[in-house]
């Protein structure tokens, strides 16, 4: 399985502070937004990443992960042009995917919980073995905001709106999917929305309709931000500083998963430490290597 992950976009909804920089690239307390995402991937064993970016934003995104062989990874980029919206990607991401299965990740989603890998683990084995897509619900107070699952009597999912004015329930389909190669011709399919965008719910919304869709529901031991607003950008911040404060552990730290993983050694890992020593972020990674794993 291989990994897109969507870094552009206009990040309008962040403005004044996005207006000349990268939304994806502003802190999450003590890492950068797209730290997280990517760590999902890593999480669940996957080296190979595309970023999708926008052109004027590509040179930061190299200076920042390279060709990912720091990490053990192998990470390229694609760019787009226009924000044409979050379907496109599939598109751009054509020759990269191949006859692979891909995890489809949002580069403004943070996700926490004890189990998550778990419930993806599940997910990827059940694409690798009946394909189709599979994606996320989880109960939001503002569904206004995001896709939102409608459900029968039942409990099953018989369809998905984009940001709804009448939402059929309060629960959001997360900015995390997992698809069989047939998405991008799926995408290819689709036709814009109202607001002018390759909107994802109408890619979930054909594997709806072809009965190949699977949901999964997080439950109340999981927090997931869409950090692409004010308060949902802070509240992403404070939520991680606790939680790592509280534990002493870190949430998205990609050197640490690489090197749990398995994907470089401890010569490798100081290696990376060296330039960050004077934050805790860099002593956090030394203090690793001399434990030991
Ligand atoms: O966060 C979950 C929600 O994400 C879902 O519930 C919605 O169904 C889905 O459409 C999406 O809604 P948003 O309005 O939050 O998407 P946004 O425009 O913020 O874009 C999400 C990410 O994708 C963000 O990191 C920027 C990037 N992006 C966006 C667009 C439109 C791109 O890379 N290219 C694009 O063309």
């Amino acid at each position: 399985m291989k990994s897109v992950i969507l870094a552009g976009g206009s990040g309008t909804r962040l403005y004044p502070v996005t207006q000349v920089v990268n939304k994806h690239l502003l802190p999450i307390y003590n890492k950068p937004m797209i730290y997280y995402p990517l760590s999902i991937a890593m999480l669940l064993g996957i080296r190979e990443i595309l970023f999708i970016v926008n052109p004027e934003d590509l040179p930061a995104f190299q200076k920042l992960f390279s060709d990912g062989s720091h990490l053990g990874m192998s990470i390229s980029y694609k760019i787009q042009h226009k924000p044409n919206g979050l379907a496109e990607g599939l598109i751009l991401a054509e020759e990269f995917i191949g006859n692979d299965n891909v995890l489809y990740l949002l580069g403004d989603n943070i996700f926490f919980g004890h189990g998550l890998i778990d419930v993806l683990r599940q997910a990827k084995e059940e694409l690798e073995q009946y394909g189709g897509a599979c994606v996320f619900g989880y109960y939001v107070h503002d569904p206004e905001r995001f896709g939102i699952l409608e459900f029968d009597e039942t409990g099953r999912v018989i369809s998905i709106e984009e940001k709804p004015k009448k939402p059929k329930s309060n629960y959001a389909v997360v900015g995390m999917y997992l698809y069989d190669p047939e998405a991008v011709e799926i995408a290819k399919s689709i036709k814009p929305s109202h607001r002018g965008e390759l909107e994802i719910t109408s890619v979930n919304q054909v594997y709806l309709e072809k009965g190949k869709l699977r949901v999964k529901l997080f439950g109340r031991g999981f927090a997931w931000f869409d950090a692409g607003t004010h308060d949902s950008f802070l509240e992403a911040g404070e939520f991680v500083a606790t939680i790592e404060r509280k534990t002493g552990l870190m949430i998205g730290c990609i050197e640490e998963i690489a090197y749990r993983n398995g994907w470089i050694d401890r010569s490798q890992l100081l290696k990376l430490a060296e330039h960050l020593k004077k934050t805790d972020y860099g002593k956090y990674l030394i203090k690793l290597a001399e434990e030991g794993k």
